[in-house]
């Protein structure tokens, strides 16, 4: 653990967010003696909660606490953590937030400038008045302060570049960290490693070896209990803006100079800059329906009877430059599907005819969740005395080769990340730029009413034109004999 004295104030604290994922992670930090040694925590929403019930939302989603250790962790955890309820627009609530932490500071830290961090689980409608209310109340001048924000980033570009400009003249960029938790997730991060450390794959990854890429994001729940939220964002802006854009940018980027955030991030808005807007005609949504005894999308109440918001898009878009162009990057993302799963997968071009007939293609799979894994499915001689081939796979799979080891959640290693200052995995102002100029002529479409939802049951793998839909742009399904194992552990 690094030395710096500090408190992370969580707003929004009575949240969902908070509750699920940024307790948690912080939890997990403490125990395995990440956090700064002497951190304290501070919840703060408006709800009045008591000790009891506040210490109830920090723990109800610990995982492995139930024996002793556990529980004497939970103790310790706690005895770090407090709680204030205060308003997100008064002078007044902040300045009380800001007495407690001078409190704290005096009695519990023994450095003169303990750093500060603000952690906004916050819905977006009080970002920006909150932001200003810390600014102006809780900024310490002695140390360093920083501001940790969720998505949504705006609905289109519009909106986000308002948004934008309404934090920067409060918040300088070095000290906001915009949070896409995707960034923060392992495969995600093994990108670079696994690109740029291996130039043999590295240099599979162009227009003329691969014939299309597909990111696909499903999920096999629905929007219930969020589905008024979701109704004015939709699955484009959910999923695909920001988490599959980020994984489409730290696929086709080129080489970073170095490591460092801003050459990171630098290659990724030069990808970015490089898609034009998503056509129309390339572009499938659809919104689910009730089946297998599961809700439709639009019987939840808060949802609008007429609401042509999607929970299921699939979408081609081109990287115009001269490492990509002319390959379609397919990203799918729904709601409400068969099964859960997050994957990149390359398809490369087709085997020099002649030799082979009906040779199947290579792919360079990435799965990011569940089980973690890389694996490239190659063609082999079929073992024995006979001349013939047969589809295999070069697999590193997660469970088998690190068995041992614990795969951080993508929080942890975004708190731990903020806490140091490292920017390399949070979005950078111009990235968000460069993603919404891609989608938003698209998503007004959408609101407009200008493309309309195919409907797909609950717990299908999507609407029934998906199959052509990902044909149309050269993914061809390999041999159905070939089913690779969702999980190779023996
Ligand atoms: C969030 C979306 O950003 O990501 C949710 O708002 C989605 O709709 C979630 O469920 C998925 O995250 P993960 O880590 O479970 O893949």
């Amino acid at each position: 653990a690094f030395d710096n004295d500090t408190i992370i104030v969580v707003l929004g604290a009575s949240g969902d967010l908070a509750k699920k994922k940024t307790f948690p992670a912080l939890f997990n930090l403490f125990r395995l003696g990440l956090l700064p040694k002497t951190t304290h925590i501070i919840g703060y929403a408006r709800t009045k909660m008591d000790r009891d019930t506040f210490a109830e939302k920090v723990t109800g989603h610990l995982k492995n606490v139930d024996d002793d250790k556990g529980k004497q962790d939970v103790d310790s955890f706690l005895k770090i953590c407090q709680y204030i309820s205060g308003q997100y627009d008064e002078d007044e609530s902040f300045q009380n937030l800001n007495k407690e932490m001078e409190r704290i500071e005096s009695e519990k830290m023994k450095h003169d400038a303990p750093s500060r961090l603000f952690y906004m689980a916050l819905p977006p409608n009080v970002f920006t008045v909150v932001a200003k209310g810390l600014k102006k109340n809780c900024y310490s001048d002695k140390a360093n302060n920083r501001i940790v924000i969720e998505k949504p980033f705006g609905k289109d570009l519009e909106s986000s570049r308002e948004m934008i400009g309404a934090l920067k003249g409060l918040w300088k960029e070095e000290e906001t960290f915009r949070i896409d938790h995707y960034l923060g997730k392992e495969m995600v991060k093994n990108l670079l490693i696994m690109r740029f450390g291996n130039p043999f794959i590295d240099a599979g990854l162009n227009n003329k070896l691969v014939d299309n890429v597909q990111i696909t994001f499903k999920e096999p729940f629905g929007t219930e209990g969020r589905g008024g939220y979701f109704d004015e964002f939709g699955i484009i802006r959910d999923i695909q803006q920001n988490h599959l854009s980020q994984v489409l940018s730290l696929l086709a980027m080129e080489r970073p100079k170095s490591f460092s955030a801003e050459d990171i991030r630098d290659e990724k808005v030069r990808v970015l800059k490089a898609v034009p807007a998503i056509q129309e005609k390339d572009v499938l949504i659809g919104q689910y329906t009730a089946a297998n005894g599961k809700p439709g999308y639009k019987d939840d109440d808060t949802v609008p009877k007429d609401s042509n918001c999607p929970t299921f898009a699939a979408m081609a878009l081109y990287v115009n430059n001269e490492r990509w162009k002319g390959v379609p990057f397919i990203l799918k993302a729904g709601k409400a599907l068969d099964e859960a799963k997050v994957v990149i997968r390359v398809q490369f071009k087709d085997t020099p005819q002649g030799l082979f007939k009906d040779i199947p293609r290579n792919e360079l799979v990435i799965r990011i969740q569940p089980d973690e894994a890389v694996y490239l499915k190659m063609n082999s001689k079929k073992p024995g005395l006979e001349m013939a081939t047969l589809p295999a796979d070069l697999d590193l799979t997660y469970k088998e080769r690190f068995s041992e080891v614990r795969i951080p959640e993508a929080y942890e290693a975004l708190i731990l990340d903020a806490l140091n200052g490292d920017h390399s995995n949070f979005v950078r102002d111009d990235e968000l730029d460069v993603s919404w100029a891609i989608f938003t002529p698209l998503l007004h479409a959408i609101d407009a009413g200008k493309i309309k939802n195919e409907p797909y049951e609950y717990g299908s793998r999507g609407p029934a034109a998906l199959n052509d839909f990902i044909a149309r742009y050269g993914y061809q399904r390999t041999n159905e004999s070939y089913e690779w194992p969702t999980t190779n552990v023996k």
